[in-house]
């Protein structure tokens, strides 16, 4: 094997359903990326199935069960927060090592963004913002200035966070939301699609309009509010 070969690392994508396809799609297209990792499939419960017949890339094994070896990277792309957080847990406590997909992304002075994160296309990151670990965020998202986005958080395309927002852990953002200036999403929350946020946002609510309004409380569990693909 010659030392680049052996420098190489398998790429592993955690969720082979529509946002894990585009993920994929944008992986393979990333020219401007240069990692050294080569694309071997996906993690996924569901199999093979879940893919449509014509996908080139396989469905290689069950999150729950994989055993990550060195020499592979993984990148979380399962839609639903709370979905994603159980797929990646039995990973983590396995030691698997994550990586991040940043294409066409633009990040302010002093943001910092974990290694885990997945960025859509032309999303933007402002300064002196953090983004936590296994957080994705979509294309055309914009997060302002000296906000916090807390892990496994899902940000829809085009949504528009203002400065000095807090967003909890395992929030759902459906696409097209706008988020006023300093206000905090709770934990677990759900923000439904063309939403205009005016007031904070308790923990484990689902919220939608404009201006958004609490419609119902969720249970911290795969309800259909938090399903994004
Ligand atoms: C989260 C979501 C699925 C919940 O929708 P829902 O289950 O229909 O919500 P409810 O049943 O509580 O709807 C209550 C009412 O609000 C309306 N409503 C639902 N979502 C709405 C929204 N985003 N904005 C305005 N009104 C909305 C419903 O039509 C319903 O109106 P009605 O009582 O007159 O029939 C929805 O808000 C949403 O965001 N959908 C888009 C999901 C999506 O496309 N994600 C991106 C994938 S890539």
């Amino acid at each position: 094997m010659s030392e680049s070969q052996e420098e190489m690392k398998e790429l592993i994508i955690v969720g082979a359903r529509g946002l894990g396809r585009c993920v994929a799609s944008q992986v393979r297209g990333d020219a401007a990326h240069g990692k050294d990792w080569s694309l071997s499939g996906f993690l996924d419960s569901g199999g093979q199935s879940v893919l449509p017949a014509n996908c080139d890339i396989p469905v290689i094994g069950d999150p729950m069960t994989w055993v990550p070896r060195e020499n592979q990277r993984f990148m979380p792309a399962v839609g639903n927060p709370v979905e994603k957080k159980k797929y990646l847990q039995p990973l983590i406590e396995k030691g698997a090592l994550f990586t991040d997909l940043r294409t066409m992304v633009r990040v302010g002075d002093r943001a910092n963004c974990a290694f885990s994160v997945v960025f859509g296309m032309n999303s933007e990151v402002s300064t002196d913002t953090t983004i936590d670990e296994y957080v994705y965020i979509d294309n055309n998202a914009t997060i302002g200035h000296d906000c916090y986005v807390g892990r496994y958080s899902h940000i829809g395309a085009k949504t528009f966070v203002a400065g000095g927002v807090r967003i909890g852990e395992c929030v759902t953002i459906h696409p097209g939301v706008i988020i006023g200036k300093g206000l905090t999403i709770g934990d677990n929350a759900v923000i439904g699609l063309g939403s205009i946020v005016m007031k904070d946002v308790p923990a484990n609510a689902f919220v939608l309009g404009n201006p958004a309004r609490v419609v119902r409380m969720l249970d911290v569990g795969l309800e259909a509010e938090r399903q994004t693909d």
